[in-house]
């Protein structure tokens, strides 16, 4: 549904296209039975949403939940009007170089034609860097326009969430961060509330943002999860889930019961950093930066293994799912990948990459997973 020959603004201007997902159409389906799946106790058809991203405004919402995926994320919003990057934002990842924990791997990228998509969908091997800063409308605007999701985006099955995050802006210390992640967390939560919704979601782990992705220093992370807290004590009923990075196998134990201390669930993997380059070996994204975020095909793996590591923390903790989630994200492009992120212990699995040009993906899984519906009409 996103064009990636235009820009950020254009696609959010213009809405989700038809054009650019399978078929040139918009599956619109209606579950038949009862929900069998849940999150945090609350009833999902499917095990199955989108990410924070891919989702530019209740618009792009509104077609995924149609599409049949139960858990939307509306893109991380700020407290705050902030630009995106120029464009190009997203390319098409075609090679990639071998990478250990501390050498960021090069990718060598191509543009996303409607070609490039077909093919490489159709194999499974979609891989794409994204690099667009975390752009946001003013809150006024964010706000407004979540409050006009319709309310089956909140209930029959189906939950949708507001992600959101601090803001470290140029000449600005931390205090200064720790003090716009509180008032951040209280926008989105009244966002939420005020329509009905139980789930928020805060990113920690962005690749693009400057200095160190927060959720890597555990002191860091921890200052800015109590900053959240501090707004989040007046909304009693809202659950925070937490989006992470991919972590050092000896610091998941860790992360997880500082998270669990403070919020009710964990969202993993964010995009995986690496340098950015096209054919000719130059910089290739429109923000000029050497890395930027892959994702798609080539972070399954790094997801998976993520994800087992996170479900053996859940478990050393004696934590019980109810309470606290665990969100597989990174990757997922079939039912069986879905099937591979519940294996290794993810309550539910989300779907950027494999589900933003795909939105047939939700009505897959239901077939595989014998959920019963019904095919709406086509837009
Ligand atoms: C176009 C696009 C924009 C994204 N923007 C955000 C964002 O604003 N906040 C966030 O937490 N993650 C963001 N992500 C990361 C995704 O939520 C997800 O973690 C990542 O893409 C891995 O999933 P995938 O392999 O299914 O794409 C973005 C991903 C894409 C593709």
């Amino acid at each position: 549904m996103y064009n990636p020959l235009l820009s950020y603004e254009d696609n959010l201007r213009q809405g989700p296209s038809p054009e650019w997902n399978a078929e040139g159409v918009f599956p619109r389906i209606h579950f038949t039975d009862k929900p069998k799946f849940s999150c945090l106790g609350i009833p999902l058809h499917l095990p199955l949403g989108m990410p924070a991203g891919p989702l530019l405004s209740a618009a792009y919402v509104k077609v995924a939940l149609e599409a049949g995926f139960s858990m939307p994320v509306y893109k991380t919003v700020r407290s705050a009007a902030w630009k995106s990057h120029p464009w190009p934002n997203v390319l098409s990842v075609e090679k990639l170089s071998d990478a250990s924990p501390r050498v960021r791997p090069l990718a060598q990228v191509i543009p996303l034609s409607k070609n490039v998509l077909g093919e490489q969908l159709k194999n499974g091997r979609l891989s794409i860097t994204n690099a667009f800063g975390v752009p946001s409308a003013a809150p006024e605007q964010w706000s407004k326009d979540f409050s006009s999701l319709p309310d089956f985006a909140f209930s029959a099955g189906a939950m949708s969430v507001l992600s959101f995050q601090g803001s470290r802006r140029n000449g600005q210390g931390w205090k200064e961060f720790l003090d716009d992640t509180t008032l951040c967390a209280r926008l989105a939560a009244e966002a939420v509330s005020a329509r009905g919704g139980k789930l928020l979601e805060m990113n920690v782990s962005c690749p693009n943002e400057s200095g160190a992705p927060i959720y890597t220093d555990l002191k860091a992370l921890t200052e800015a999860l109590d900053a959240a807290a501090l707004a989040l004590q007046d909304f009693p009923a809202l659950r925070l889930i937490v989006k992470l990075g991919q972590l050092e196998p000896e610091a998941v134990l860790a992360v997880v019961e500082r998270v669990a201390q403070r919020a009710h669930g964990i969202s993993a993997i964010n995009t995986l950093s690496a340098n950015i380059v096209d054919s000719n070996g130059q910089r290739a994204l429109g923000s000029g930066a050497e890395h930027g975020g892959i994702c798609g095909d080539v972070i399954r793996d790094a997801a998976l293994s993520s994800m087992r590591n996170l479900s053996r923390a859940r478990q050393a903790l004696g934590l019980d799912k109810n309470e606290f989630a665990l969100v597989g994200v990174g990757g997922c492009f079939t039912a069986s990948h879905v099937f591979d992120f519940l294996e290794a212990g993810a309550d539910v699995v989300h779907a950027a990459t494999g589900a933003m040009w795909n939105l047939q993906f939700a009505s897959e899984c239901a077939r595989n997973f014998g959920v019963s519906f019904s095919d709406g009409e086509k837009q």
